[in-house]
């Protein structure tokens, strides 16, 4: 997937192999499914109901999200004040967010949310404060 085709956030089925008398596998593959290299992979699970996270955007992260179990709600809003909703309730639908976007995220208690990550963990890489990331200007 070109970087240009990817560049706003949206949501992505991912092929179901299997049926329901044997069961499911979903594949994430690099160069066919995800438009990053992807060096980090982390999870999120056990949030308490209704606790909302997030509140930052990333420099430069890309990110490919799945609720594996339950559901997540997400918040995201671009510079330019774009708003966009999405909820995860299928662990074949992955939420690509670009670099660039606030995010408030609200998981169920069951949520399991795995993200694929397109760069190592850098807390430089963070804009945790909403006035920062509306001035934030990006230098290449
Ligand atoms: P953060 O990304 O702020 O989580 P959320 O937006 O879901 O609330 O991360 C929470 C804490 O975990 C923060 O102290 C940084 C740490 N962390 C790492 O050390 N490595 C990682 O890869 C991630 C994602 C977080």
């Amino acid at each position: 997937m070109p970087r240009e085709m990817a560049e706003y956030p949206k949501l992505i089925d991912f092929k179901e192999i299997g049926n329901s008398a044997l069961g499911y596998i979903t594949v994430a593959e690099y160069q066919k499914s995800i438009p990053f290299d992807i060096k980090r992979v982390y999870w999120t699970y056990y949030t308490p109901n209704n606790l909302v996270r997030g509140h930052h955007a990333h420099k430069e992260l890309r990110q490919m999200i799945f609720a594996l179990s339950g559901q997540i709600e997400f918040q995201l809003e671009s510079q330019a004040g774009e708003a966009y909703e999405f909820k995860l309730d299928k662990p074949s639908v992955g939420l690509y967010v670009p670099s660039g976007f606030w995010r408030t995220i609200k998981l169920s208690h069951n949520a399991v949310l795995l993200c694929l990550a397109s760069e190592v963990y850098v807390e430089a890489d963070y804009i945790r404060d909403y006035k920062d990331f509306k001035n934030y200007t990006k230098i290449d």
